[in-house]
């Protein structure tokens, strides 16, 4: 009962959007905003990525670094002297090209007033002490890795063919040793093809045994772009059932709580005390690079995912959106209550800071409603997630993202050809 109404609410109110040609506003009175960079190339693409990543073609590089950098000064003309807030460079694989990585975010610092921590993502086969020196040469103190699992056999059954767990392993000693970073996380999946609880045990028991100061576990999504949600479909892997997924999540919450981790989100895990590692999906950014999506205002709007319409785009001096969605007020606060949720809590004053309404006036039946299912707790203005409500919100994100990001990802997919803008 809980779960289907969590379920059938996520879809109607949170995952309610429509992606058009939709030229978004932006704003030219900004204060500050959040900045993501994506690098949409990887050496051994997985199957069941959920991104919009390509084989890597190393003669793309500098056009593809160029083409970033023309669409940040385009971003620079519009938005002023902006404070960027929070930096994030995701893919694919950032690592790929640490140095255009770090060419990027020299850019970045000439461009805008930068008061910021700046996290990048990882690939174990990418790191060395050579890599690691340029990231923290270039200001980057957040790092995350994918790992996946510390199975080979798993790795094989989900196509994840760049690296085995000996690799990962490696990989985890010398960031670690390293010390460089403010903030390390790591990457698990789970509900994996093969996978049993013993198995995503193991991997949970290597991951603290290593004292990774974070963990996050993604159950897998699959998205009908994804090759292996075709092979699902086809019946030619199979995968756990969604009784042995609610265990696994069990099993994850109640290893990473015993071994003393706190949960940062309810997929995410951090050693008491240390720095939390996180991206900038909450608040408002703007993202660069082929496929990259923003949210700024009441837009959400997305980059054409094809690398040469980007490049073609930026290279005439034109932003290269393709597809985008206005939401009104409500839209905008139920989604910011949901990522609330899914980080564990938020205070009802913040709500109120950021959209002028009474979070109890504006959702009074769906609080009450988590309230009376035990999945939330409210101590004065204070709204927190409790153990037992983690697994309903597990819920609600994953159908948000199934959902919503599906529908992005389609969208922009589906549309390459950008709008042919001009921002003067
Ligand atoms: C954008 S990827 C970048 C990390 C890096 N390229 C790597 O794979 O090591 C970030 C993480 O998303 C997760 N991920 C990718 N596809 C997914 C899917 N279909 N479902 C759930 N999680 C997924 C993986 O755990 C991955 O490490
Ligand atoms: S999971 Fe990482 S390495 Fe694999 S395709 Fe996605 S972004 Fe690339």
């Amino acid at each position: 009962m809980l779960e289907f109404m969590i379920e059938r609410m996520t879809r109607k109110k949170l995952a309610n959007i429509k992606f058009s040609k939709i030229e978004p506003e932006l704003p030219k009175d900004k204060d500050e905003i959040g900045l993501y960079i994506h690098i949409p190339f990887c050496k051994m693409p997985c199957p069941f990525c959920a991104y919009i990543r390509y084989p890597w073609n190393p003669k793309l590089e500098r056009p593809y670094i160029e083409a970033v950098k023309k669409e940040i000064n385009l971003y620079r003309n519009v938005l002023g002297d902006v404070k960027i807030n929070s930096i994030y460079v995701g893919g694919g694989t950032p690592t790929i090209m640490p140095e255009g990585v770090a060419d990027i975010l020299t850019h970045v610092e000439n461009a805008f007033n930068v008061s910021s921590d700046i996290g990048v993502e990882s690939n174990p086969d990418d790191l060395n002490e050579k890599t690691l020196a340029l990231l923290l040469d270039a200001g980057v103190n957040k790092l995350s890795m994918g790992v996946q699992s510390f199975s080979d056999e798993i790795l094989n059954g989900i196509g994840r063919r760049s690296h085995d767990a000996k690799q990962t392993l490696d990989a985890i000693e010398l960031v670690m040793n390293n010390g460089g970073f403010d903030t390390f996380s790591i990457d698990l999946m789970f509900s994996l093809p093969t996978q049993s609880l013993a198995s995503l045990k193991r991997d949970l028991d290597i991951a603290i045994e290593k004292s990774v100061p974070q963990v996050a576990t993604y159950p897998l999504l699959l998205f009908p772009y994804c090759k292996m949600y075709r092979d699902v479909k086809e019946h030619k892997i199979e995968l756990p059932n969604k009784k042995v997924e609610k265990k696994m999540y069990d099993v994850i919450v109640n290893s990473f709580v015993d071994a003393g981790y706190e949960p940062c989100s309810v997929w995410s895990f951090a050693k008491k005390g240390v720095d939390k590692y996180g991206s900038v999906e909450r608040d408002e950014y703007i993202g660069v690079g082929a496929g990259a999506m923003s949210n700024v205002g009441e837009y959400f709007y997305a980059n054409t995912a094809s690398v040469e319409e980007y490049i073609q785009a930026v290279s005439k001096g034109s932003p290269p959106i393709a597809i985008g969605a206005k939401s009104s007020l409500d839209g905008i606060a139920a989604r910011w209550l949901s990522m609330s949720l899914y980080e564990m809590g938020f205070d009802k004053r913040e709500f109120k800071r950021r959209f002028g309404m009474d979070v109890n006036e504006k959702f009074n039946s769906f609080l009450r409603w988590l309230k009376l299912f035990g999945v939330i707790k409210v101590e004065g203005d204070h709204v927190q997630v409790t153990r037992k409500g983690m697994r309903p919100i597990h819920l609600m994100t994953k159908t948000f993202l199934l959902t919503f990001i599906a529908k992005a990802c389609t969208a922009c997919m589906e549309n390459p050809k950008p709008l042919n803008l001009r921002w003067s």
